[in-house]
């Protein structure tokens, strides 16, 4: 083979490779092994000395033109080498923004909290606005001040978890009361409301459960507004057709004081198992402001006279949607909750 065919042979082998080169890496490989400082076309130069005067510069002519040549189709090749590189790239980290979304768990409210705002809603068109108050309180704000005195029976009424001799987790929301009647100027009709504890837990009893409750203080206010208040509210929120009924009862911090029962929501007052066959349901209890409460709070009696009544609001959504174990609730269960 004479320097010209190998110079050919060079040029037709280089093109072959240049062209199956399969990524830009390999290219290089090829282009080094070539036109790099001691590739192919350096040995070949190397043989030019054997050429004569004349033929020297026709062959440098010729080494040039297969360099461009080369240099040429290489910078072909690397440009389309980069855009197939480019694409297998985009094509491998597609992303499909058409794709329908992962859905994502939506949370709700608690049925005890719907409950909670239904009654606020009710009892706000009476011109009631909501005070919320701590969780733990000093003996005298859920005892003491609301005409429960130690060692008095009537704290039996309420299994109590202590915190310490002179704090509980609190029993009930009428604690609220008092904090308004101490800070607020009369009248006032407030709803009390949040979470409560009682050391009591079975079918239908919770240790952490919520109470809404209640209070009216006003001039002249009687055991008639008290029935129109609660009439209204059980009208409004378990059916314009059902009764209210007032039960003899005791409170502490009411007098007089009543069980309210409103009639079966479910069965009309036909009876059934909701209501024991009986036609009526307990809902809360009731009563007027009692006047040594006022007095714990300096409030003047009989200037000031009021009502209070609380309900438990678990006990609310039990009966208007019919669950049939308390325990559900707090379960949190989402197949539960969903239904609400
Ligand atoms: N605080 C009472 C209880 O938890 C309920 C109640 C509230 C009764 C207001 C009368 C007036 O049992």
């Amino acid at each position: 083979m004479n320097i010209y065919e190998k110079l050919q042979a060079i040029h037709e082998k280089t093109m072959t490779y240049f062209n199956q080169a399969k990524t830009r890496e390999e290219l290089y490989q090829f282009k080094v092994q070539v036109l790099g400082k001691s590739g192919d076309l350096t040995e070949v130069m190397k043989e030019m000395a054997k050429l004569s005067k004349e033929e020297k510069p026709l062959f440098g002519k010729k080494v040039n033109e297969v360099k461009q040549s080369l240099e040429s189709a290489h910078d072909l090749c690397f440009e389309k080498l980069k855009k197939q590189e480019i694409m297998a790239k985009m094509e491998a980290e597609y992303l499909d923004l058409t794709l329908p979304a992962t859905a994502q768990a939506v949370g709700s409210p608690h049925p005890v909290y719907m409950v909670m705002e239904e009654i606020v809603n009710i009892l706000s068109r009476l011109g009631y606005s909501i005070r919320l108050g701590p969780s733990i309180e000093s003996d005298y704000y859920n005892f003491e001040a609301l005409n429960i005195p130690k060692n008095h029976p009537a704290r039996d009424m309420q299994d109590t978890f202590f915190i310490d001799d002179t704090h509980v987790l609190r029993t009930h929301t009428s604690p609220i009361q008092i904090h308004s009647l101490e800070k607020e100027e009369l009248p006032l009709r407030i709803i009390g409301t949040g979470p409560v504890f009682r050391c009591d837990s079975d079918i239908s009893h919770l240790p952490n459960f919520h109470q809404i409750e209640g209070m009216c203080v006003d001039k002249k206010i009687s055991m008639a507004d008290l029935k129109g208040t609660i009439s209204f509210f059980v009208k409004e929120y378990f059916g314009s057709d059902l009764k209210t009924r007032f039960r003899p009862s005791f409170f502490p911090f009411t007098e007089p004081s009543a069980e309210v029962d409103c009639q079966c929501p479910l069965c009309k007052g036909k009876g059934c198992s909701l209501c024991k066959q009986t036609g009526w349901i307990e809902i809360g209890g009731a009563g007027l402001m009692n006047p040594r409460v006022f007095e714990a709070a300096k409030i003047k009696y009989p200037e000031w006279t009021g009502f209070a009544f609380g309900f438990g609001l678990e006990r609310m959504a039990v009966i208007k949607y019919g669950i049939p174990d308390v325990r559900l609730l707090p379960e949190n269960n989402l197949s539960f909750l969903k239904q609400f």
